[in-house]
Order: C-alpha cells, then sequence, then structure tokens
C-alpha cells in the first residue's frame, strides 16, 4: 500500500514563494492553470466511445514516403508487407502500454510535487495534475484491457528513465526529468499518434490526454523557468548532465527490443532498423521536438546540450543552442 521511499517533505529547496499572496488572489498563471483543469475535466468511461473491437492486427497501408522506404530495409525487406503492418500494430501497442507505465510515474512525481511545492497555487496546479495523471492511467488501462492480448511490461530501459527522473533529492532534478523530459516526450508522441494510431478509440484518448499533457509541460516550464535563473556555472553544467544521461536512456528506449522479439524478428536486425532507418530517425526527432523547445525556454539548450542530443539523434544540427 505504502512505497518504502518516503516524502522529502522537508525539502524546501524550489525557491517558490511561501503561503498565499492574497493580493494577487485568483490572478496567477498558476491559478489559472489549475482553473483550466477544471473545466476541461473528461471522464475516460464516458467521453470515449468503446467499441467492442478495434480489428488489432488488420493489414494496414503504407501512407508515406518515408514508410514506403522503411519497408524495403531489412528485416522487412525479407518478409513481405504482413510484418509491416505488424509491426505498426505492434508499436502502437508498445507505445500504448510504455505510456501506461509512465502515466503511473507521472501520478507519483505529480503527488510528491504537491507535498514539496510551497506557493499555494503551484500546490493547487499539482494537486490538479494528480487527478489529470489518474485519468490517463485509468484511459490507458481500459484500452489495454479492452483491445491488447498481450499488454507490454515496463521496459527496462523506460524503468531507468523513470528512476532517474524521480531518483534525485533536489526536487528541481525531479521537475527537469518528469515535468520537462517525461512528459514534453509524451505530449509530442500523443500528437503524432493522434494521427498515426490506426483505431480511432486511441486517437480519441490520446486527443484528450494531449490537452491536459500541455497543462503539465506549462506548469514545469513556469517553475523551471523562474528557478534555474539563479543557476550558477556548476548548476548548469549539472544539469546539462542530468539531461544528457536521462535522454541516453531514452534513445536506448526507442530501440524497441521487446517488440523484435514479439515479432519473431533477429534482434541485431530489428536494432538497426531502430537506429538507422530514415523513418525512425524522423520519429525520434519529433518525438524530442518539444522537450527541445521547452529546455529552449528555461534556458537550458545549452551548446553542450544541442550537441549531446544530435550525437543522440534526438535534435538536428541546425537546431540554434542558447548562448
Ligand atoms: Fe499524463
Ligand atoms: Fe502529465
Amino acid at each position: 500500500m505504502f512505497s518504502a521511499r518516503s516524502i522529502p517533505v522537508s525539502d524546501r529547496r524550489l525557491g517558490v514563494v511561501v503561503g498565499p499572496d492574497w493580493s494577487r488572489a485568483g490572478s496567477s498563471k498558476l491559478r489559472a492553470l489549475y482553473r483550466r483543469a477544471q473545466d476541461e475535466h473528461w471522464q475516460p468511461e464516458n467521453d470515449v466511445d468503446w467499441p467492442a473491437t478495434i480489428h488489432f492486427g488488420r493489414t494496414v497501408p503504407v501512407r508515406s514516403l518515408l514508410e514506403a522506404q522503411a519497408t524495403v530495409l531489412e528485416p522487412f525487406a525479407s518478409h513481405g508487407s504482413d510484418l509491416w503492418s505488424q509491426f505498426r500494430w505492434e508499436l502502437q501497442a508498445w507505445l500504448v502500454c510504455q505510456s501506461y507505465h509512465g502515466e503511473q510515474a507521472a501520478l507519483s512525481g505529480a503527488a510528491c510535487l504537491t507535498a514539496v511545492l510551497t506557493d499555494s497555487d503551484a500546490r493547487l496546479a499539482a494537486a490538479a495534475q494528480v487527478a489529470d495523471e489518474a485519468r490517463h492511467v485509468l484511459a490507458f488501462q481500459l484500452y489495454i484491457s479492452r483491445y491488447l492480448q498481450r499488454p507490454y511490461g515496463l521496459a527496462p530501459s523506460l524503468n531507468r528513465v523513470l528512476q532517474q527522473a524521480l531518483a534525485d533529492a533536489d526536487w528541481s532534478y525531479s521537475l527537469l526529468g518528469m515535468q520537462v523530459m517525461v512528459e514534453g516526450l509524451a505530449d509530442a508522441v500523443f500528437r503524432m499518434g493522434e494521427h498515426t494510431f490506426m483505431d480511432p478509440v486511441i486517437r480519441s484518448v490520446l486527443r484528450r490526454v494531449a490537452a491536459d499533457e500541455a497543462r503539465h509541460v506549462a506548469f514545469g516550464t513556469m517553475l523551471l523557468r523562474e528557478h534555474c535563473r539563479e543557476d550558477c556555472e556548476a548548476e548548469v553544467r549539472r544539469r546539462e548532465d542530468f539531461i544528457l544521461t536521462m535522454a541516453q536512456s531514452i534513445s536506448q528506449r526507442f530501440l524497441l527490443e521487446d517488440l523484435w522479439e514479439r515479432l519473431d524478428v533477429d534482434a541485431d536486425s530489428g536494432r538497426r532498423f531502430a537506429q538507422e532507418a530514415p523513418l525512425m530517425l524522423e520519429f525520434r526527432r519529433l518525438a524530442f521536438s518539444k522537450v527541445v523547445s521547452i529546455l529552449r525556454v528555461i534556458g537550458l539548450l545549452t551548446p553542450a546540450v544541442i550537441d549531446g542530443l544530435c550525437k543522440l539523434g534526438l535534435a538536428r544540427r541546425d537546431t540554434g543552442a542558447d548562448t
């Protein structure tokens, strides 16, 4: 029932205002985020149509030049178009399951934020996020239990990412890990999924979840932009290391190791495809594009960060760094 890890309620290093400032009651941007969360509330069971089947595994058409190019690369070239359709369905199932696990971690992270933040409106926004993340857990859980016969467990690489995000004793690093790296990634993947996933149920879920995630990203950005402004040189270096370590784990995650096993495809051939196919390179860069834009807003898109992200294939060389 309870995690062995205690909530560090004594941690007060976020540097936000203690207690409510009565003179600005109802006017802060954080309060506005809380209000928007109330207005945009939705119910997974009632607001999404849940048909009896989504026809998981049916043949799907190739829709773009990049996709057509991917089908003639190994491991697909020697297996025909059936394997490509299977891959698309399994990739969707894998992303949905990893999202479910990520939502569980986001729920824990947001709940801890309510205990460590000291600004009244920030606490309201964090509490609204707890309710949002609980709704996301339920939505993905309903989808998985109704339509996926063989759900994917928590990938070790994702587990590492989430551990890194939540483990640091300084909660500004947990914010950077969860609200910027994990939430930013989820936001971009959900928006891509809205257009590329293959059944209307998951697209409908993702549209609603993505609207909530945009608020969470805005919340994290507001807190960190303020907090990181005071960083000394050594702190910036530490944040750069943290960002690049997490990015490394995220790029490992995209090698899709458990997916190749499921498709009965040679693991080396699958990994090579995930690493080198132009379609997958583009997918990774798009998935990371939101993280890059948030890092720019909070002043952490430094030359070292851009260089590291480019080496990992998560950003383009022409992405301008903050100096
Ligand atoms: Fe979420
Ligand atoms: Fe979130």
